[in-house]
């Protein structure tokens, strides 16, 4: 096959929903169609058990766990289909967040009682950040919901996107009928069943078709003939490249647990998601189809056994084909390298392989060479961005108990951080270390490792912080002037970047306003 097949046959997505939204469900359905798994039940939820919820070591376990399916592979009729796996805690979002950027489009589970949640939210603003195409999967459709109209409209407000529903659900709950495909004018009736694979939709050219009452009732057949017009004449006809720009999601009803309205969004996923895309690097745009290959580490797993030290770093690549044991250019880094163990994860199976296309994503065994963010290269030095750091909601400063092993902490510190476990912001007054994180949970994660791992003793002290906010401004001269007298607060990020830590969301606000030439960000690329 040549590359541009490989490329043109891969579809690489991830499935965000709020916890409980069906997330698991809908991901295990899909492995069923695509023959990659053969019974139900057998994809493990990666949600954590609230009744665990307070203890990480079991957490880190079923992260441990979840590494093996952290990329599902299957194929689906002649497609390769890559579905990155998201960590299900809040506590872990930022994985979440990073993981979207690794891939080229989105599947978002909503629940139809619930509508969108917190979590839906700040996913969609990282797929709005970068344009990511999104299609919504409005789930649980066998329960007495709200009103489609009314769901829509709250994704529309809520999450800033236009929609474009693909399909029309036929009453809900117990009255639930079935789903009529708008898209290829499809009526599918709902059986409830787990097990259901076969396609035993009816055709309807004609929805004035009497057929269509013996079917679904008269009442339910008038319902929809009056929906249908409604949705036709409001919404515009659907526009596969607006979906593609992300800026129309494409909505689909259904009912993950029943097998229900999965199969048709799986057949029109295949059909208009997006196929890997140009990637942006500091220099120039990287295309798929360029012979040499490029990829860039979005994420770092650790092992939690101290004995075996090594850690697997996910590779997403870009360009090109990457091989087996040949040396690339690790940018930024001190030498080429060559990866002998490389992994590729086939739904629940790990398998080594020789080669990967664009659009793959392949698991390096690393002995602490990588962090995320890294671009690997066949000679060109240019670094992939995009890859962002989001400002953190929990500070707290670190505190050294035991001078002796300075070194120690501030090593594992810098490689717990290179795994993206939190943020490292030091102040510029004092060098005072600030961890900030997402959830609480990582600082007893950080606490035990440097522990263990590196043998250093730290606590953490609780901060009165709001925001980090990274921050510039085209007149440096004014930029240096805000620097210099807001001294006592201002710290660096990983990378050496100005961050202004602000105490309070008020305070924040009235600096911004009396400093209307500095840009205040809440992400480390702006
Ligand atoms: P998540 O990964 O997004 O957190 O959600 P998950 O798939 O684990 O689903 C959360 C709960 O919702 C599960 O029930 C699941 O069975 C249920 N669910 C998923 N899809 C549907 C659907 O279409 N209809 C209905 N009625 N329920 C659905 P649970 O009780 O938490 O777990 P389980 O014991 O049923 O597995």
């Amino acid at each position: 096959m040549t590359l541009e097949e490989e490329i043109q046959k891969r579809r690489t997505f991830a499935i965000i929903a709020h916890p409980d939204a069906g997330k698991t469900t809908l991901t295990e359905k899909l492995l069923l169609f695509g023959g990659a798994i053969q019974t139900a039940g057998a994809v493990k939820s990666n949600k954590i058990d609230t009744a665990t919820k307070s203890d990480w070591m079991e957490i880190e376990k079923q992260r441990g766990i979840s590494v093996a399916t952290s990329v599902m592979g299957f194929e689906y009729k002649d497609i390769k289909i890559n579905l990155l796996d998201t960590p299900g805690h809040q506590d872990f979002a930022e994985d979440t967040y990073r993981t979207l950027t690794a891939v080229d489009s989105v599947i978002m589970v909503i629940d139809c009682v619930k509508g969108v949640e917190i979590q839906t939210e700040k996913l969609m603003e990282v797929c709005r950040m970068r344009n990511t195409p999104v299609i919504c999967f409005i789930n649980k459709l066998d329960r007495e919901g709200r009103d489609p109209y009314e769901l829509l409209d709250e994704v529309e407000t809520k999450l800033g996107i236009q929609v474009r529903p693909l399909s029309w659900p036929i009453g809900m709950g117990k009255g639930f009928k079935g789903v009529y495909n708008l898209y290829d004018q499809k009526l599918n009736l709902f059986t409830p069943s787990q097990r259901k694979l076969k396609d035993d939709r009816q055709e309807f050219e004609n929805l004035e078709d009497p057929e269509l009452d013996k079917l679904i009732g008269v009442n339910n057949a008038n319902q929809l003939r009056e929906d249908v017009d409604l949705i036709e004449g409001v919404y515009p006809d659907f526009d596969v490249n607006e979906y593609l720009d992300g800026k129309i999601a494409p909505v689909f009803f259904g009912s993950a647990v029943n097998n229900f309205g999965v199969n048709e969004m799986l057949d029109t996923f295949i059909k208009i998601a997006p196929a890997p895309k140009s990637r942006k690097t500091d220099v120039r745009e990287v295309m798929p189809d360029e012979p040499k290959f490029s990829g860039f580490i979005f994420k770092i797993h650790a092992n939690m056994d101290p004995n075996h030290r090594n850690r697997i770093a996910f590779l997403r690549i870009c360009s090109g084909k990457f091989e087996r044991n040949k040396p690339y250019t690790h940018v930024g880094g001190p030498k080429p390298l060559r990866f002998s163990n490389v992994t590729q994860f086939m739904a629940q199976d790990k398998e080594i392989i020789d080669e990967a296309f664009p659009g793959d994503i392949v698991g390096l065994y690393d002995t602490g060479n990588l962090k995320i963010g890294d671009t690997l290269t066949e000679g060109e030095n240019m670094q992939f961005i995009g890859i962002p750091s989001f400002s953190p909601e929990i500070f707290r400063e670190v505190i050294n108990k035991d001078a002796m092993k300075t070194k120690q902490l501030e090593k594992g510190l810098k490689q717990l951080m290179e795994e993206g476990v939190a943020q490292l912001f030091t102040f510029d007054m004092g060098s005072r270390k600030v961890v900030g994180t997402v959830g609480q949970l990582q600082f007893e994660v950080i606490q035990f490792r440097l522990k263990n791992e590196y043998n250093a003793t730290a606590e953490f002290a609780p901060m009165n912080l709001y925001k980090a906010c990274w921050i510039s401004s085209k007149d440096k001269k004014q930029l240096d002037e805000f620097i210099r007298s807001k001294n006592r607060y201002i710290a660096r990020d990983k990378d050496g970047k100005v961050v202004f830590m602000a105490e309070t969301k008020s305070w924040l606000q009235m600096v911004q306003d009396n400093y209307p030439e500095i840009e205040f960000h809440f992400t480390s690329e702006y």
